[in-house]
């Protein structure tokens, strides 16, 4: 097995360092100056802004979300689909006008979309509004390349091919008081011939235990009420540690820290989620019942073609293994219509499985072709508009189901966490049940951070409605 990479400490006091000379010098006409960061796509990389906002804090900035007020402006990008970076490209673009409004603002690209060769290059040649480009391996010396730019005056573009390593230490500032993003690995060995994650994030590394039990305890001696555990497959993590630990091992050592929070992790890869896993989340009172088991197809041959390593009777038993544990498990899903040469039968296959499964909530993707995947170069005869009716039949019995299972609630008391203000009068507080359902309450604002019992008198496709009743 390769050796796990770890940033040298030393280096990261660098960074700390660099963070010290650039406060000095844009803080040094007395003014505060501001920094903007824009995120997209998924958890990890919103895990990924608040190290970038953390470094931007320690370099002397305050916030903003303006982009004709901010000093500097970092976008962090994601790859998963073609749709994703056209907005991001469309809006960089746009930063043009703040940048002529404001001469010195610098724009920064950072994130999965420009460790691909091909859109570093785009944005090198097509987008000169751009500063400062850099991938997912060099996020941990965004003080170092930003000082460069500052200095040097010359555009800068970090994204050289890398595996990745795993840096601690670096400074982090979350976004919200309540709930609580915390990586415990990254990048992807799966390869699912889809997907361009392996290729932009590099090879699985877990973070040591010890790292992420004392970044658990800070949050919740914070008091942060809700955790998140990030990996791009939770069911990898300590593979690559000397130590003999796993997943379910982890969960039972944040779960035996002392206090009034819950635990909950994304995302669980159907072919190694392990029995064991089940009986831990059963087991440990803090882990929410909530499972988040991307099934893609409901097709043999497909989930076979997209790599996925299980066919649809192992996704299943897997299902209802979890559901033998808790009962009252909240199951959700990612689906992938239209993956090249999907038939209607393979089609028919997935609403079948949905059927069956009958998700709390699915997650549904018309495919994108991601430049060098092996999926990219496989026939793909069938046309948008053939993959949009599959699609839009999909959701429509998604929301069905969802419908239904919300309109179960009803008449049922839950405990919540109240995680903020909706900012609508008749239902002015947002909360989450134990299987992360979203519910509007209405009631004082600084019940915002605790944890109540409502009784659910409501429920739409997408959220439930309750009123408190301790
Ligand atoms: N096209 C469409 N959806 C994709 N996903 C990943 N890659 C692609 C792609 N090329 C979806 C998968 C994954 C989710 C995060 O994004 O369903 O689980
Ligand atoms: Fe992509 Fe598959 Fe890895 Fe998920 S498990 S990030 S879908 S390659």
């Amino acid at each position: 097995m390769r050796e796990r990479q770890v940033i040298a400490p030393e280096e990261l006091k660098r960074q700390e360092e660099i963070c010290a000379r650039v406060m000095e010098r844009v803080t040094a006409d007395g003014q505060r100056p501001l920094a903007m960061v824009d995120t997209y796509g998924c958890q990890q990389n919103e895990a990924d802004s608040e190290k970038l906002r953390g470094y931007l804090a320690l370099m002397g900035y305050g916030f903003t979300q303006d982009e004709f007020q901010a000093d500097v402006i970092v976008v962090n990008t994601c790859a998963v689909r073609e749709h994703a970076e056209m907005r991001v490209l469309g809006n960089v673009g746009a930063l043009n006008h703040s940048k002529k409004a404001r001469p010195g603002q610098l724009v920064c690209v950072c994130g999965c979309m420009v460790q691909q060769q091909h859109m570093a290059d785009k944005i090198k040649h097509s987008y000169p509004v751009v500063d400062l480009v850099f991938g997912p391996h060099e996020l941990w010396r965004f003080p170092e390349l930003l000082d460069r730019v500052q200095t040097k005056h010359r555009r800068v573009f970090a994204t050289a091919p890398s595996d990745g390593a795993v840096a601690e230490g670096i400074p982090v500032r979350r976004d919200g008081k309540v709930k609580a993003w915390l990586s415990i690995m990254y990048g992807c060995n799966n390869f699912c011939t889809y997907c361009v994650v392996p290729y932009v994030r590099g090879r699985e590394r877990s973070r040591l235990p010890e790292d992420i039990l004392r970044e658990a305890r800070e949050l919740v001696a914070a008091g942060y009420k809700d955790i998140t555990l990030l990996g791009q497959n939770v069911n990898s993590y300590g593979k690559d540690l000397p130590e003999p630990v796993d997943f379910a091992d982890l969960i039972a050592m944040v779960n035996d820290i002392p206090g009034d929070f819950r635990i909950r992790f994304m995302t669980s890869h159907p072919k190694d989620a392990s029995e064991k896993l089940f009986q831990t989340m059963a087991a440990c009172e803090k882990c929410c019942h909530q499972l988040h088991l991307p099934v893609q197809s409901g097709s043999d041959e497909i989930l076979k073609r997209m790599n996925r390593g299980y066919d649809s009777a192992k996704y299943l038993r897997q299902v209802a293994l979890a559901r033998q544990y808790m009962p009252d498990l909240v199951l959700t899903t990612d689906i992938i219509v239209g993956f090249p040469g999907e038939t209607e039968e393979q089609f028919n296959d997935t609403l079948r499985l949905c059927e069956q499964v009958r998700y709390d909530a699915m997650f549904t993707f018309i495919y994108s072709k991601r430049v060098g995947t092996p999926a990219a170069s496989m026939p793909d005869p069938y046309t948008r508009e053939e993959k949009q009716v599959h699609f839009d039949a999909l959701t429509a019995l998604a929301n069905s189901i969802s419908l239904e299972k919300h309109a179960a609630y009803e008449g049922q008391t839950v405990r919540v966490l109240i995680d903020g203000e909706t900012g609508r009068d008749e239902y002015n507080l947002s909360s989450r049940t134990d299987g992360g359902r979203l519910v509007h309450l209405k009631g004082d604002p600084s019940l915002v951070g605790t944890f109540a019992d409502v009784k659910i008198t409501a429920s739409s496709t997408w959220a439930l409605y309750g009123e408190i009743t301790e």
